[in-house]
């Protein structure tokens, strides 16, 4: 493999990064001392993600993802976001230098231990001071993370969503786009394998913020005995920048990744939720009817407890590495 080791290695744990559907966007070139990361513009999501934010979001995580593999290898790293104005598709190139990010190296361990659990959460509330860790991970990384508070707007975030996934799912090409990418063959490295989606557990009586994905093979947890209820106590907080260009929605994905990464530190599940900031609509109602923040909504995030009989859920494939590296 072409470049030195510890940059090779780091990208290597970058391409662990969550993508939407697991479409994995991204392409790399290492040299001697940087690596730059550039969007696949060909595993655009042309009906899911009309404006690619899923797509730049994803590379932001992975973006992220590298900068915490390099912090661990004793490495720090200056990011340049766009650096090219005559190639849009050129996201971010990382100069390595001397010195090192404690905080990002922390969460080195959670890279391989992450996965996104679209299971029922525990009934364990989530520990005040854990929500203000995540809100700090997402500010280092240049974004907000917005909780959603109190049964008033959760109810409104809950319709807001159901609106927006019943629109979504009339749209020519979202639910083909959906199969595709979830019905994938048996040895692809890429989608998302029916053993990471659950069956939505039974006797749920509010309405799920989850997107709906086709039948898959993932256990829900059982339900402790004298427990009646399937609700959990899983929360959703919204990551959020000040404006809306490109590098704001690449830093939204690092200050996604950051706080995936913190969450799994802390023993935390989680889920990423794109489907109501897909659609213009949904997303401005999430802004300002819902949130009524100024910040603008780029993904949202449902974090809990594992509930206690929770499985281990496997790994999503990835690419190799020599499948998504540019020649030097
Ligand atoms: C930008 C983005 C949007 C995503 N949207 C959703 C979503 O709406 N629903 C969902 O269940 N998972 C969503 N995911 C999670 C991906 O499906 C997941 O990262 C991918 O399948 C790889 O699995 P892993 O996260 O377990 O490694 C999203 C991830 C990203 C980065």
């Amino acid at each position: 493999m072409n470049g030195p080791t510890h940059l090779v290695a780091a990208v290597e744990h970058a391409l662990r990064a969550p993508s939407v559907h697991n479409t994995q966007p991204w392409r790399w070139r290492i040299t001697d001392d940087a690596v730059q990361l550039h969007a696949d513009w060909n595993r655009h999501l042309v009906a899911t993600d009309p404006q690619r934010r899923d797509l730049i979001l994803s590379c932001g995580a992975a973006l992220h993802h590298l900068l915490v593999a390099l912090a661990a290898h004793g490495v720090s790293a200056r990011v340049d976001r766009l650096p090219d104005a005559e190639d849009s598709g050129h996201l971010a190139t990382v100069t390595v230098g001397p010195g090192t990010d404690p905080a990002d190296a922390a969460l080195f361990p959670a890279i391989p231990r992450r996965r996104t659990d679209r299971r029922r959460m525990s009934d364990r509330p989530l520990p005040a001071e854990h929500v203000r860790e995540l809100t700090e991970s997402a500010r280092r990384a240049g974004a907000v993370l917005v909780p959603v508070s109190g049964e008033s707007m959760r109810d409104r975030l809950a319709a807001a969503l159901s609106e927006g996934a019943h629109r979504q799912e009339y749209e020519p090409g979202y639910v083909a786009e959906l199969q595709l990418w979830t019905r994938r063959y048996t040895a692809a490295r890429d989608g998302v394998p029916a053993t990471s989606i659950a069956p939505a557990p039974v006797g749920a009586v509010r309405a799920t913020p989850l997107r709906r994905f086709p039948r898959g093979q993932l256990r829900q947890p059982r339900l402790r005995p004298g427990r009646g209820t399937v609700e959990d106590a899983a929360e959703i907080l919204v990551v959020a920048t000040p404006g809306d260009d490109v590098v704001d929605q690449l830093r939204a994905g690092e200050a996604t990744s950051a706080v995936l990464l913190t969450a799994t530190r802390l023993g935390l599940a989680t889920t990423p939720l794109s489907q109501g900031v897909e659609i213009d609509e949904t997303r401005r109602a999430i802004q300002q009817k819902v949130l009524h923040v100024p910040e603008h909504p780029q993904l949202l995030i449902r974090v809990g407890w594992p509930a206690s009989t929770a499985d281990e859920i496997p790994a999503t494939p990835r690419r190799d590495l020599h499948s998504v590296l540019l020649p030097q």
